[in-house]
């Protein structure tokens, strides 16, 4: 039980009631020491001091607690006349017995602290194991994931809800048995085949639905995979600098990282390795958070020295499918036939985050391994959301709607992209943006202290994430990353005028 959870509000009476029941039978079992009506006395001051029970609330009935907890109505009546002896229950005959508004332990100086049911010292320490502490220490994730800049935010209010409902609650009204059990076939059939035919077209992925497992989002799909193909202490490359969320999974499952520098090109893969390693993490698309697009004769050497070190090349395609400008870039996974490849991708940019709905597609004889993995470590489920995205995929619903973020997504960027060069230079926008995805990097001079600035603004309400922070080894790259998508022109505009104040005062001069 969670402390909230474990606060018994003054809920309806009845299930004050049967609540009360069950916590006061599992303390009893565990106060073992004196007579029944003292356990009985212990077991409701604890709950009454520790919060379970809050002020004001209304016990129930003597009788009816005694009958849920199988014990005499005087056994009953004896504690709350004791408890309210000592001041913790207040009672009025005809209107029932409540906890004080005041507790006893509010006139006395010093403050009971009850450790456990028992009053012993809790023996176990706190701290974390040595990977616990370590996923805490670089733990990321914001609390902020909506406004100016998030980056890689999308716009969360322009998905067509109403359609997507309107699938779910018909399908939920009478759900088919499979939709309601655990998911131990990779996923949603419908989904799975509803995403191998928009794949092939969308992004020239080689693959049918038996190769496609659903995952919750990219994030579980790389801790399956690090998981399910390698063991603790192996080596991984990724990218440096890389999306955080990949890193962290990767060190919580005990591998050792490997950074592989990028440049305009994408991933520099290092050749003076004899062996590559298993797992070599990629964002070929669009790489993050950077952003160039991995070339044509390195996609070429990296499935090489995949394929020549027995390696899987991981590609995480998390944004893909916004490219403002020039045609699509295809997968790496679909470059060649039978190509050493494991691909991800995700609604979470597409739909909203929160769907937590995902993809890894893998080569045929992988499928029924990493099925089962997959179903031993999460027991998959959310199955009719699954089936009510299938829907709307196939009644081109998600293309339609993609079409129609790219528009807006496409016009929001122009605008950021026109207030950087009007009021800052166009040397501040990276020279290695494609014209893709959902943020940008406002480059800054390397004098800069980007997290100092990250801060300043965050205090302003501008939410920007410094670049320095997304890279493993030292570097001199200073800048920070500006989401776009989840913001309208008007709120960008006076974002921004915050934004420059905080150059400004960290000693970048602006055009105006
Ligand atoms: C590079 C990259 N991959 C994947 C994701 C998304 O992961 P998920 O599908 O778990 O939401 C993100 C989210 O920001 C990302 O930046």
């Amino acid at each position: 039980m969670t402390t909230d959870e474990s606060h018994l509000q003054p809920a309806g009476e009845s299930q004050l009631r049967s609540l009360l029941g069950d916590y006061v039978l599992q303390r009893l079992q565990q106060e073992t020491e004196g007579k029944l009506h003292q356990r009985l006395f212990h077991c409701l001051r604890s709950a009454i001091i520790e919060g379970v029970i809050q002020p004001k609330v209304r016990l129930p009935a003597s009788r009816d607690l005694a009958q849920e907890i199988h014990v005499s109505r005087n056994t009953v009546l004896t504690t709350y006349e004791q408890l309210q002896a000592e001041g913790y229950l207040e009672a009025r005959t005809g209107h029932g017995t409540w906890v004080s508004e005041q507790l006893p332990e509010a006139f006395l100086n010093t403050h009971i602290h009850l450790d456990n049911a028992s009053g012993d010292k809790i023996q176990n320490s706190y701290t974390l194991s040595k990977r616990g502490s370590n996923l805490i220490e670089y733990a990321a994730a914001s609390p902020h994931q909506w406004g100016a800049f998030v980056p890689g935010a999308p716009d969360v209010t322009e998905f067509p809800h109403h359609i997507f409902s309107r699938i779910q609650s018909r399908l939920s009204r009478e759900p088919d048995i499979d939709c309601l059990i655990y998911s131990n076939a990779g996923g949603c059939i419908e989904l799975r085949q509803a995403l191998a035919d928009y794949l092939r077209i969308a992004r020239s992925v080689q693959c049918d639905a038996d190769q496609i497992i659903i995952t919750e989002g990219v994030h579980q799909a790389i801790d399956l995979v690090s998981r399910a193909l390698s063991d603790i202490g192996d080596p991984v490359w990724i990218e440096d600098p890389a999306y955080w969320g990949m890193r962290n999974t990767l060190r919580m499952n005990g591998l050792d990282l490997h950074p592989m520098p990028v440049d305009a090109n994408g991933i520099i893969p290092n050749t003076r390795f004899d062996q590559a390693p298993k797992l070599i993490f990629v964002t070929p698309s669009h790489q993050y958070p950077l952003g160039s697009h991995l070339s044509l004769e390195r996609r070429k050497q990296l499935i090489h020295i995949a394929q020549k070190n027995n390696s899987w090349i991981v590609e995480d395609d998390y944004d893909s499918e916004f490219r403002f400008s020039g045609s699509p870039y295809p997968s790496l996974q679909g470059l060649e036939q039978n190509a050493p490849v494991l691909y991800m991708g995700t609604f979470s940019k597409t739909i909203y985050p929160s769907l937590r709905i995902g993809y890894l597609v893998v080569p045929k004889p992988l499928f029924p391994l990493l099925r089962i993995a997959a179903a031993e470590l999460y027991r998959g489920g959310h199955l009719l959301e699954q089936k009510a995205l299938a829907e709307f995929i196939s009644e081109g619903h998600y293309e339609a709607h993609i079409r129609r973020m790219r528009l807006l997504y496409g016009k929001r960027r122009d605008f950021l992209i026109d207030l950087i060069t009007r009021y800052l230079g166009s040397a501040f926008i990276h020279e290695y943006d494609q014209a893709a995805g959902l943020h940008l990097i406002l480059k800054l001079p390397e004098f800069c202290n980007d997290i100092t600035i990250a801060t300043m603004a965050l205090e302003r309400g501008i939410k920007v994430r410094p670049l320095s922070q997304y890279y493993m080894q030292p570097t001199m790259q200073r800048g920070l990353l500006l989401g776009f998508a989840c913001v309208n022109e008007k709120d960008m505009l006076m974002a921004f005028g915050v934004l420059l104040q905080c150059l400004r005062e960290a000693g970048i001069s602006t055009l105006s």
